[in-house]
């Protein structure tokens, strides 16, 4: 099932009057009077709206109260009282997509409008970085948004880490939780990896079109499973996630709060203020001041990781010798 946030339906309609009016109960008769549907109508959305995780209960001759809301990621939940002046306020959520990022480039293609974001509860073929797969579970947070950005093509590096960066602030304020970046989109928490980012873009006579980043995050998802599945891929360097650090989160505080980061940090990069950007990043950086190995179309590299340059690149340093890497898998080497 697919739903979005700009329609019109009867079931966001029973939705809207049962929030409004959540401290009585309302008869089916009087929803269905008041909303002009018929009853067999109104109790099929009360079902439907019981199924997408809210509590509403129902009382013989009084009718139906709206207890609790849901913790899914439904489009009208994230938009709704979301800061932002673009990034999410159009918002598409699928109960099962084969993977959000793919879904997000259709929608690029017929749609100029900027910050679309497309959610999944779980994707059956959620893609990683250099074609792996992202094992894609209930319980994980799973979306990509679309952006026309106006910043040069040579930033199309940085640009996931600043994201990178975003995500790790939005879960700094909102959860409490400290992570470690690592280069070049990663964010890990004791070295396990908790979140990672994807970019997928479309140029247009050297300018970026359209560029899709896709977030995957580990928020309720059983570390050891998915380790069990991931152990013998590339590049594994362990699993965590965020209920595992034992701290109370809203999954919907969480997105709102990162993309209310990512505006700022998108409207930054628009304005080519990168040096800030990359200090914070720096600060939070697990990968600056190791030794690393990382294996390039080159060969391999290893040495000690220097900075990043302005365009996001890496800096290594071997002896004498200076590398910068654009992309790769690395390893730490020290603790
Ligand atoms: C990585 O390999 O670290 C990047 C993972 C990105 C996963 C996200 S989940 C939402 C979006 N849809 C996908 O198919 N992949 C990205």
């Amino acid at each position: 099932m697919i739903y979005n946030s700009f329609e019109d339906t009867g079931l966001l309609r029973v939705l809207q009057f049962l929030k409004a009016h959540d401290s009585e109960y309302l008869s089916g008769q009087d929803l269905s009077d008041v909303l002009h549907i018929s009853r067999v109508a109104v109790w099929k959305h009360i079902k439907k709206i019981q199924t997408l995780g809210y509590t509403v209960e129902s009382k013989q001759k009084e009718g139906y109260k709206l207890t609790k809301k849901t913790d899914l990621l439904l489009p009208w939940e994230v938009i709704s009282e979301l800061e932002t002046k673009i990034l999410g306020q159009q918002a598409y959520y699928y109960e099962s997509v084969e993977s959000t990022q793919n879904e997000a480039l259709k929608i690029a293609n017929e749609s100029p409008d900027e910050g679309i974001i497309i959610i999944a509860e779980k994707q059956t073929s959620g893609k990683g970085r250099s074609g792996r797969k992202w094992i894609s579970p209930k319980g994980g947070i799973f979306f990509s948004i679309i952006l026309h950005p106006k910043f040069d093509i040579s930033k199309i590096t940085l640009f996931p880490i600043a994201s990178s960066l975003a995500l790790s602030t939005a879960i700094e304020k909102t959860c409490k939780i400290t992570t470690e970046l690592k280069w070049p989109n990663d964010l890990t928490i004791k070295g396990k990896k908790l979140a990672g980012m994807l970019v997928d873009a479309s140029f247009e006579s050297n300018k970026i079109e359209n560029l899709v980043l896709g977030v995957g995050i580990n928020f309720e998802i059983n570390s050891k499973e998915v380790e069990k599945i991931l152990k013998k891929t590339p590049n594994f360097y362990g699993v965590v996630s965020l209920s595992e650090q034992k701290k109370k989160i809203k999954p919907k505080k969480l997105l709102q709060s990162f993309l209310v980061e990512l505006e700022k940090i998108y409207e930054e990069l628009n304005n080519n203020q990168t040096k800030k950007i990359i200090s914070k990043w720096t600060e939070r950086s697990s990968t600056i001041g190791k030794r690393i190995e990382v294996d390039t179309q080159q060969g391999k590299v290893k040495g000690e990781a220097l900075k990043i340059d302005e365009d996001g690149g890496l800096i290594v340093k071997e002896g004498e010798k200076i590398t910068k890497i654009f992309a790769g898998d690395i390893i730490h080497l020290t603790k």
